[in-house]
Parts: structure tokens; C-alpha cells; sequence
């Protein structure tokens, strides 16, 4: 059998890793599983049922028949509804890192994690890929940048998608996650031992998709 290989990028809010990992994942011909559009799914189907995201009985009565799909082009289905968009909108994104601490719900998405990365070689990104979810991947990136970069780069993305935001809004959004995401009981945002940390804030996209791509050929041998 063909050999297969996971490829875990972890980090902060708005690094940049979806934008990069989707390249490098193209670029190998993997697959690119986006971990945080799941956590956000779920988020939205928690408002969207009228219950408080900040309530974990209440929360994790959406899991039971949930499915999230996440399609080659970029397409996320929640039970069957495109949500590719909503998911990305300031109420969910404000709400993603309390549904995200739960841990029944973060079992139910690593089984569905660990499933997609089963039989076959993928890019996947989030904030535990490397210490949780895949600790045996080939290769562990910790992407990071300034808080003023990643919310910049935030703000311009959602400038770009129609998402009205502030920027001041962004710089908020950003530190409040990062603060619950590492600072949760189960599986929080942590560099890996043996991750290799990439500082992004001074790279532009494709610079930093290279130098993945070299660490990857580095630890592999596998070529794009
Ligand atoms: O793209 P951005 O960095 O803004 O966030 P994301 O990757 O879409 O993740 C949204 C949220 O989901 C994070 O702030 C975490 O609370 C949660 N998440 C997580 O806990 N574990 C993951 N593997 C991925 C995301």
C-alpha cells in the first residue's frame, strides 16, 4: 500500500493557516481538512437551535445524528445546509472558542477528524492536530504572527468576503480566542515538542507556503 502522510498546522487565531495549508495541501495533491470550520458548524447549529453556547448540557444536544461536510471546494455542509458562509460571520466567530472547550463536543469532532485522515495523506490545520489529534504526523508546523498582523490580515479577509467588521472588533476577537483556546482543560492551543515554529509575520502567503513545502520535502523527501 501507497504510503500516507499527515501534515498537522497548528496555531493562533487568523495566522493564516487555512489560506496557506489549502496551498500546500493543493500543491501535494492531499487533502485539506479545515478543523475550525467544524468547531464553527457547530457553533452555528447550537444559535441557529436557540440554545446558549455558553452552556454545555444545552450545547451538545445538537450532536447526536449531526453531520458536517466539508467539500473539495471549499464548501462546509451542516446537516445537509451550506454554511460556508454564516460560519465565518462575527456571532459565531465570537462564539466558536466556548462550543470549542467543551469536551464532548471536541471528541465527537476528533472522531470525525481522525476518520478523514485515515487511508489517506492530508493537510490538516486547527490548534491540536499536532499535540491531539495526529501526535504521529510526519510533520508539525506551529504557525505564528503579531496580534496586529493576524487581525489585519483578519480585517482585510473580511473586507474582501462582505463581512462587516471594525478592526478594533477583529483585534478583540482575536486575543479573546486565543486566550480561551490555550487556556482550556482538554486539548488547548499548544506547540507541539516536536513542531517546528514558523513566524509568518513578516512573509507574504507564497513564502510561506514555500518554506512548508521545504520542510516537508526536508522531513519526507516527498516533493511538490
Ligand atoms: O481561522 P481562524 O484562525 O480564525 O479560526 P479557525 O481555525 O476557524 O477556528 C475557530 C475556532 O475553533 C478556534 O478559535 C478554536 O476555538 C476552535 N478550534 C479548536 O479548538 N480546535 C481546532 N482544532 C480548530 C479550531
Amino acid at each position: 500500500m501507497k504510503e500516507t502522510y499527515s501534515i498537522a498546522i497548528d496555531g493562533p487565531a487568523a495566522a493564516g493557516k487555512s489560506t496557506v495549508a489549502k496551498r500546500v495541501a493543493k500543491a501535494l495533491n492531499y487533502t485539506y481538512i479545515d478543523t475550525g470550520a467544524m468547531y464553527r458548524a457547530v457553533t452555528y447549529a447550537v444559535i441557529k437551535a436557540g440554545l446558549d453556547p455558553q452552556n454545555e448540557e444545552e450545547s451538545i444536544t445538537v450532536l447526536p445524528g449531526m453531520t458536517i461536510d466539508l467539500l473539495e471546494d471549499g464548501t462546509v455542509l451542516c446537516n445537509g445546509e451550506d454554511v460556508t458562509k454564516v460560519i465565518r460571520t462575527p456571532l459565531v466567530s465570537g462564539n466558536v472558542s466556548y462550543i470549542a472547550a467543551m469536551k464532548p463536543i471536541r471528541l465527537a469532532l476528533v472522531d470525525m477528524q481522525r476518520e478523514l485522515a485515515n487511508k489517506r495523506s492530508v493537510v490538516m490545520d486547527g490548534r491540536d492536530i499536532g499535540t491531539y489529534v495526529l501526535p504521529d504526523a510526519q510533520v508539525k508546523i506551529f504557525q505564528i504572527a503579531s496580534v496586529e498582523c493576524r487581525a489585519k490580515r483578519r480585517y482585510d479577509e473580511n473586507v474582501s468576503k462582505g463581512i462587516p467588521t471594525s478592526m478594533e472588533d477583529v483585534i478583540e476577537d482575536v486575543k479573546k480566542r486565543d486566550y480561551i483556546d490555550s487556556h482550556r482543560d482538554f486539548a488547548p492551543l499548544k506547540q507541539a515538542e516536536d513542531a517546528i515554529p514558523l513566524d509568518t509575520s513578516e512573509m507574504n502567503i507564497e513564502e510561506v507556503v514555500n518554506a512548508i513545502l521545504s520542510i516537508i520535502e526536508e522531513k519526507t523527501g516527498v516533493k511538490a
